[in-house]
């Protein structure tokens, strides 16, 4: 049978040419199989984040121990010195014994990506829950390396919002493309970094019994996993409250957004970031329909991004920032705009694309970046088993938005191996393969075989990705630090 056999191919290209050795055992994938020596620039390196669907993967396929490897490679690379210190790295790779690390420091553009550290300690939640581990968790090198990275994340700041801040192309998106201050991406990844951190501090500490004694006894490290833990809890209840009141829209918001006044000043005020009504798009008005909502890209003073960014939005409902009467909506939304996000190839990155000025001001006439292409507009089929996972575990499923899966995961099976598992592919549909797309892209491939497994082996198996709950984690909540 053409489909058993496509699997199969996909299987082979993942277990026996993406999947390497670092330090002398398996760990992780390559970004995209190599073609020819010394012309793959980093594509032949270990990305954390190119491995978030690996991971995913390989612990439904019961290959718990090479998560755990992945996650103590990942540890022992994260950044011991100032000022980078708590950082994850991007990429990584063992040549020959010599270890290359990438924390942006060579990436093209220099920036580092803020997702990797943020899928560090969510891809180790996940993996304590799946296989049961917790021993891994109360190893201390462990509970040290979330320290770390929470005092990174955890710290002072001269704004009061509960978002990160951050440069343009610190994500998935890596290049210019006016992604630089609150992009909901990296907001939706740090409230599942904060909820996940705060339950593998709290599975410590109840191994140790230490809920149950005073803290004023305890030593410096376990008072600041206690003041971390709550601190974290404290802060995913507000960044939740934010993004739900400033990035979530539907039709009857837009329509107040419209009318509030601007200029105002002071505590009691509606329009906090002195948004003005002209920055709000006339397109927004057929994209939404009635029924569609959507959190958008960014919230900065004056200049707000409706654009619509998919991953930040899949996994805003995958780590449960949106309700569930929203994420109804959003699956509406995509319904409704299906021939634009899905199209010939699903999902199209973000949109709409910027153009012509736009284009050259705010990515700097970037080559890859063009309008239609790569990030902006791009169609990439690695983001579709986000969308897939995101309904899978939505209690009130449509048919009409489970056959919309079940058909394009038909075009899946017959368009990937045709045109080599391309990275992305182009222009206002994504029937081009992408201008400088690679080839056997590693998360082409893992990604197509996830939408297989949780649409055709297992839909119960898209609990993978469930995130402790505010309301769990509250309950081992003690100071009220906001
Ligand atoms: C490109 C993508 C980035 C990805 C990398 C390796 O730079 O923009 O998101 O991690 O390729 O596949």
């Amino acid at each position: 049978m053409k489909e058993q056999r496509v699997i199969e191919a996909a299987r082979s290209l993942f277990y026996d040419q993406a999947l390497v050795k670092f330090q002398g055992r398996y760990v992780g994938t390559v970004a995209a199989i190599p073609r020819h020596a010394g012309q793959d620039l980093n594509y032949n390196e270990i990305f954390i984040r190119d491995n978030v669907p690996t991971m995913i993967y390989l612990l439904l396929d019961g290959q718990g121990e090479i998560v755990r490897h992945f996650l103590d490679a990942c540890l022992e690379l994260q950044s011991q010195k100032f000022p980078t210190v708590g950082i994850f790295p991007t990429s990584f790779v063992d040549i020959h014994g010599e270890i290359k690390v990438d924390y942006g420091q060579r990436a093209i553009g220099r920036v580092c990506s803020i997702d990797a550290s943020l899928w560090w300690p969510i891809l180790a939640y996940i993996y304590v829950q799946w296989t049961g581990d917790k021993e891994w968790v109360t190893n201390s090198q462990v509970q040290l390396g979330i320290q770390k990275f929470l005092d990174l994340f955890l710290h002072p700041g001269f704004r009061d919002a509960p978002t990160l801040y951050v440069p343009d192309g610190s994500f998935m998106i890596d290049r210019p493309l006016d992604v630089w201050g609150s992009p909901l991406e990296i907001q939706a990844l740090l409230y599942g970094a904060l909820k996940s951190s705060a339950a593998l501090i709290a599975i410590d500490l109840e191994h140790k019994d230490y809920f149950d004694q005073g803290t004023a006894l305890f030593e410096p490290f376990i008072q600041q996993q206690f003041y971390q833990l709550n601190l974290s809890i404290n802060w995913a209840k507000n960044l939740r409250n934010y993004l739900l009141k400033h990035y979530w829209i539907n039709s009857n918001i837009v329509q107040t957004l419209r009318r509030r006044p601007t200029e105002q000043y002071g505590d009691r005020i509606v329009n906090e970031y002195n948004i003005q009504t002209e920055t709000i798009p006339n397109w927004l008005q057929e994209w939404l329909g009635q029924e569609g909502g959507y959190l958008i890209g960014n919230i900065r003073t004056g200049r707000p991004d409706f654009r619509f960014f998919s991953l930040g939005n899949c996994l805003g409902a995958i780590f449960d920032v949106t309700s569930n009467a929203q994420q109804s909506s959003f699956f509406k939304l995509i319904i409704k705009n299906q021939n634009e996000l899905l199209s010939e190839m699903p999902l199209r990155i973000c949109h709409p694309p910027i153009e012509d000025i736009d284009w050259k001001s705010q990515t700097g006439y970037d080559r890859k970046n063009l309008p239609w292409s790569y990030h902006n507009g791009g169609h990439w089929p690695c983001l579709f088993w986000f969308l897939v996972l995101a309904v899978l575990r939505q209690k009130e499923k449509t048919d009409e938005m489970e056959q919309l899966l079940n058909g394009y995961y038909e075009l899946l099976l017959q368009r990937l191996p045709k045109q080599q598992w391309a990275e992305y592919f182009d222009g206002p549909t994504g029937l081009w393969i992408g201008q400088q797309a690679r080839s056997n892209q590693t998360w082409t491939i893992v990604g197509f075989l996830l939408v297989h497994h949780f649409l055709k082996v297992n839909p119960e198996d898209s609990k993978i990705m469930n995130l402790p709950s505010l309301k769990y984690l509250q309950q081992l909540n003690t100071i009220n630090l906001f």
